[in-house]
């Protein structure tokens, strides 16, 4: 054998002996990779080892290039078979880091809307003091909409900007009054009725939906009055907003009631002071009262038009909004998020 032969054979099998005493140094498979290229890779040790093979003589190169390639096999076969421990540690230490026993991500399993959550709670309180549900249709006729609660053809409130008008008698309601016509037509005093549900206004701003939620209430007995009123109604904005709450009852006017009321209770946010964290209070202006509801004693009109003898009897009615009462209780200030239905919003009244 050739002397340059067995120099070339000794730096392959010194090369061999190089790889194997770096086990320790890899321990990662990134470095790993590094020891694979700096051995195997296009310019590592071994390529350059094999830059001497075209020096050797023809007949020591068959024994030459067979030696390459067993070396080159045997550092393939080391780093791959440190690349199978270094991965088995890794999964292992995964799985160590594994508690099996941790229960598991409870999926949200969804929560009522907050203008369900508050409708409910309203209806709870009012069918706590007696009164029944009532339901009826979206889709009203203008009778009971508004001719029956005294409102004359004439009157602004039936202007197409606000009524959603289906066809020239038919429209969308745009409260829930008509169902005071059509619970007295379907029953004789004394009753109490409650009626929750969607209404329709064409309207769409900041403060304004095209359909929000309302629920009126009714009474009529012989000698109701207006303190039955009052007392109804403080009781239940009590149980609703706290038995703190001041009510206060402000004359307005309604075509179905007379006399007629808004109902103010003191705000909210700053428990009627006007200002909260020394600034002007946000929900109630500064005024520390915030309006809730519309209300008053029905007028002799609207019992005239379902049959009830207004000399004999008398009765109060409300009306409320139920986003309205919901922004107040949750301290929302837009209305549009009602109606986006962000998980994210949603997902805080579970
Ligand atoms: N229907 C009135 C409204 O939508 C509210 C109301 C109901 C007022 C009953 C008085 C009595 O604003």
């Amino acid at each position: 054998m050739s002397n340059e032969l067995k120099s070339f054979l000794e730096g392959l099998d010194s090369l061999a002996h190089d790889c194997e005493s770096r086990k320790g140094q890899a321990c990662s498979l990134n470095e790993l990779d590094e020891l694979r290229i700096e051995f195997l890779g296009r310019k590592g040790k071994l390529a350059q080892s094999m830059g001497a093979l075209g020096k050797l003589d023809n007949t020591d190169k068959p024994a030459a290039g067979k030696k390459a390639n067993e070396i080159k096999q045997s550092i393939t076969a080391l780093i791959d078979s440190w690349q199978a421990e270094l991965n088995a540690a890794e999964s292992g230490k995964a799985m160590s880091q594994f508690d099996p026993t941790m229960p598991g991500r409870k999926p949200w399993a969804g929560s009522l809307h907050p203008v369900t959550l508050v409708m409910d709670e309203v209806c709870d309180v009012l069918t706590g003091l007696g009164f029944e549900h009532a339901a009826g249709p979206e889709v009203e006729n203008d009778w009971h909409n508004f001719e029956a609660l005294n409102i004359p053809p004439e009157h602004p409130a039936r202007d197409m900007q606000d009524t959603l008008y289906v066809s020239e008698k038919i429209v969308l309601r745009t409260h829930t009054s008509g169902m005071q016509i059509r619970s007295m037509l379907k029953q004789e005093p004394p009753l109490a009725v409650i009626a929750p549900g969607k209404v329709y206004r064409r309207d769409s701003d900041l403060t304004h939906t095209p359909m929000f939620h309302q629920i009126e209430g009714l009474l009529v007995d012989k000698n109701v009055s207006m303190g039955d009123l009052r007392g109804t109604l403080t009781v239940f904005v009590r149980q609703v907003f706290g038995p703190k709450t001041e009510v206060r009852f402000r004359p307005s006017f309604f075509p179905f009631t007379e006399p007629s009321a808004e109902v103010d209770i003191s705000c909210v946010m700053c428990g009627g002071k006007g200002t909260s964290d020394g600034k002007t209070c946000r929900i109630c202006k500064g005024t520390g009262w915030v309006e809730i509801l519309g209300c008053g004693m029905v007028d002799p009109n609207v019992f005239k038009s379902v049959g009830y003898d207004p000399e004999v009897y008398t009765g109060f009615a409300f009306g409320l909004g139920i986003e309205r009462i919901a922004m107040l209780k949750y301290g929302i200030g837009d209305l549009r998020m009602f109606f986006e239905n962000d998980v994210r919003f949603l997902e805080q009244f579970a």
